[in-house]
C-alpha cells in the first residue's frame, strides 16, 4: 500500500532567512535535486512565496507551501494573509496546526478546523501538524490526545476533502531538540492514525493519506524513519535550511 501513497519531504524554515538569503537556499536546493518521485514542498515564510514560485516553477518535483494562513476569505484581520493570496501566488500546500502556533499564538483545533476549511475552498491541500508533549507521552496518553486533536481538525470533512489533506505527526518533544522518535515510536503512532482515519472513512482512504513525521529529522536518522511502512516522510525544521541537509533527507527514501 506505501507504494501508492505520494511519498513527500516538506521543509519548514519557519522564521528564518532574509530574502536574498532564501533565494540562495532554494537555488542550491534546485542544483542538488535529483528528479525523482518524491514530492519536496518548500515552506518559506511568506515574504518569500511570490519570489521561490517563480525559481521552482520549472522543477516538476518541487512545490510551494506556506506555514499559516487566516480562516476568513479577507476583510480587516491586520497583518493576515488569507489562503485565496497565497494560491495567486501558486502555494499549493499549507502548514496547520503546527505546534509553534498552538504553543505561542494559541491556535486550537477548533480554530485550525476554519482554516483547513479555508485552505480547502481555496484548492489547497493542508498539512495538518499533530503531536504530544512530552508529559503527555510520559503517562502514556499520546494515542487518545493526536486521535483528540485529529478529531476535532478534520473529521468534520468529507471523504473527498479528506484525500486533500496531508498529516504531519511532530511529537512537541522531538521538535528542535535533537532527540528523535524512535522508529518505532513513529510508526506506532502512524499506524493509530491510518486506523483512526479507516474507522472514520474507509480503507481506501486511510491507505492513500500521507503521513509524515516531523522532529529533529537529519540525514542520519531519515532512512531509518523513512523506512517505516506507515512513514511517507517528513516535515522537516532546522535540516531544510542547509541544501546539502535538506537534499540528503529527500535523498533517504
Ligand atoms: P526540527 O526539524 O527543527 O526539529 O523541526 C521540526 C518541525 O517543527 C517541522 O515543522
Amino acid at each position: 500500500m506505501k507504494m501508492s501513497r505520494q511519498r513527500i519531504v516538506a521543509g519548514n524554515w519557519k522564521m528564518n532567512k532574509t530574502y536574498e538569503e532564501g533565494r540562495a537556499l532554494v537555488k542550491d536546493i534546485v542544483g542538488q535535486l535529483q528528479p525523482s518521485e518524491i514530492l519536496v514542498v518548500l515552506c518559506p515564510p511568506f515574504l518569500h512565496l511570490n519570489s521561490i514560485s517563480g525559481q521552482i516553477k520549472d522543477v516538476r518535483s518541487l512545490k510551494l507551501g506556506a506555514q499559516n494562513c487566516h480562516q476568513e476569505g479577507a476583510g480587516a484581520y491586520t497583518g493576515e494573509v488569507s489562503a485565496a493570496m497565497l494560491q495567486s501566488v501558486g502555494v499549493e500546500y499549507v502548514i496547520l496546526g503546527h505546534s509553534e502556533r498552538r504553543e505561542y499564538f494559541g491556535e486550537t483545533d477548533e480554530l485550525i478546523a476554519k482554516k483547513i476549511d479555508a485552505t480547502l475552498k481555496e484548492g489547497l491541500r493542508p498539512i495538518y501538524c499533530c503531536g504530544e508533549k512530552l508529559d503527555v507521552r510520559e503517562a502514556g496518553g499520546h494515542l487518545d490526545l493526536v486521535a483528540a486533536q485529529i478529531k476535532t481538525a478534520l473529521f468534520h470533512l468529507s471523504a473527498a476533502d479528506f484525500e486533500k489533506v496531508v498529516i504531519a505527526y511532530e511529537p512537541v518533544w522531538a521538535i528542535g531538540t535533537g532527540k528523535t522518535a524512535t522508529s518505532q515510536q513513529a510508526q506506532e503512532m502512524h499506524v493509530h492514525i491510518r486506523s483512526l482515519i479507516a474507522s472514520k472513512y474507509d480503507q481506501q482512504v486511510a491507505g492513500l493519506t500521507s503521513i509524515l513525521y516531523g522532529g529533529s529529522c537529519n540525514p542520519s536518522n531519515a532512512k531509518e524513519l523513512f523506512s517505516q511502512p506507515d512513514v511517507d516522510g517528513g516535515l522537516i525544521g532546522g535540516a531544510s535550511l542547509k541544501a546539502g541537509d535538506f537534499v540528503a533527507i529527500v535523498n533517504s527514501f
